[in-house]
């Protein structure tokens, strides 16, 4: 499929989004939201996938949505292209979604990386959410999934200044997971995507829907949420797989099955 403001590559399991409409900084309009929104459906049913990178373009991960399509929108448009909704389709992917920030990612481009479960950076990239500075508010999951990253107090000083952060606080705040030197960036983000590919989807994708409940589901309720998924996975080949390869003294091959 041809995408407007997407370039989309597959290699090794491997999938890449880049972000691309550099006119704009990679400003997100209502199209780009859309195809982002369809590339990651047709990327997550994809067998060939089991991991997507989402990145940007030049000095610019995401510089936000589209300011001149928010200055044009009338209340309920906000319940028609939905930014937040394509951001929770990214977070509830069953597939791990890693944030490779090359630049600038404010704005909505800064909700996209927290949508993300692994945000890796240069160490030129600038974060933040400047809505305030717009009379908005972040309303991509800004509010809280950042809170959840790096608590109420950090969460809450970011939002209502709208201050944009270098790569090392982010890094300082768990916002980042790795930085690195521009150069190295990729390098550092395929060997991240490649060991995770390498793993067995299912319990990959078990344990993202383990994990991404640990945020919001009491500990009763995620630890028995933890055992179902758990008793699941003990009924798959790759549990055999993996387990009899570590017995064997081999590297596993794992199907997903
Ligand atoms: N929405 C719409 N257009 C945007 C945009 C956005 N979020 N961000 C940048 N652009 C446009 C600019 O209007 C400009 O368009 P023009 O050439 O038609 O005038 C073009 O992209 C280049 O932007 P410019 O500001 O000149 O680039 P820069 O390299 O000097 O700065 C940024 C880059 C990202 C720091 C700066 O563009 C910026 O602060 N953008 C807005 C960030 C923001 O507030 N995002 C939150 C939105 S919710």
């Amino acid at each position: 499929m041809d995408y407007k403001s997407l370039k989309i590559s597959i290699e090794n399991f491997i999938a890449t989004i880049q972000i691309f409409r550099p006119e704009k900084r990679n400003a997100m309009d209502p199209v780009s939201w859309v195809e982002l929104d369809q590339a990651m459906k047709q990327l997550t049913l994809n067998q060939e996938v089991r991991v997507i990178v989402i990145t940007g373009y030049e000095k610019v991960f995401v510089a936000g949505a589209d300011i001149q399509w928010i200055h044009d929108r009338r209340p309920l448009d906000i319940y028609g292209v939905a930014v937040q909704d394509v951001l929770m389709n990214i977070y509830r992917s069953y597939k791990p979604v890693i944030a490779a920030i090359n630049g600038y990612a404010l704005g909505g481009g800064c909700e996209l990386a927290l949508a993300c479960d692994i945000r890796i950076g240069c160490e030129s990239a600038k974060l933040g959410q400047p809505e305030i500075n717009l009379g908005i508010l972040p309303a991509g999951g800004g509010t809280q999934q950042l809170t959840r990253i790096v608590g109420l107090a950090k969460a809450k000083e970011l939002i209502l200044t709208g201050d944009l952060i270098d790569a090392s606080e982010a890094y300082r705040l768990n916002l980042l997971n790795h930085v690195l030197p521009d150069e190295q960036l990729m390098d550092k983000v395929y060997e991240v995507a490649s060991k995770i590919s390498g793993k067995s989807p299912v319990a990959v994708k078990m344990a993202k829907i383990a994990l991404n409940e640990s945020s919001t589901a009491d500990l009763s309720s995620g630890l028995a949420l933890e055992k179902a998924l758990q008793a699941i996975l003990f009924s798959t080949e790759d549990k055999k797989e993996g387990t009899k390869a570590f017995l064997e003294k081999r590297k596993p091959v794992f199907n997903g099955e």
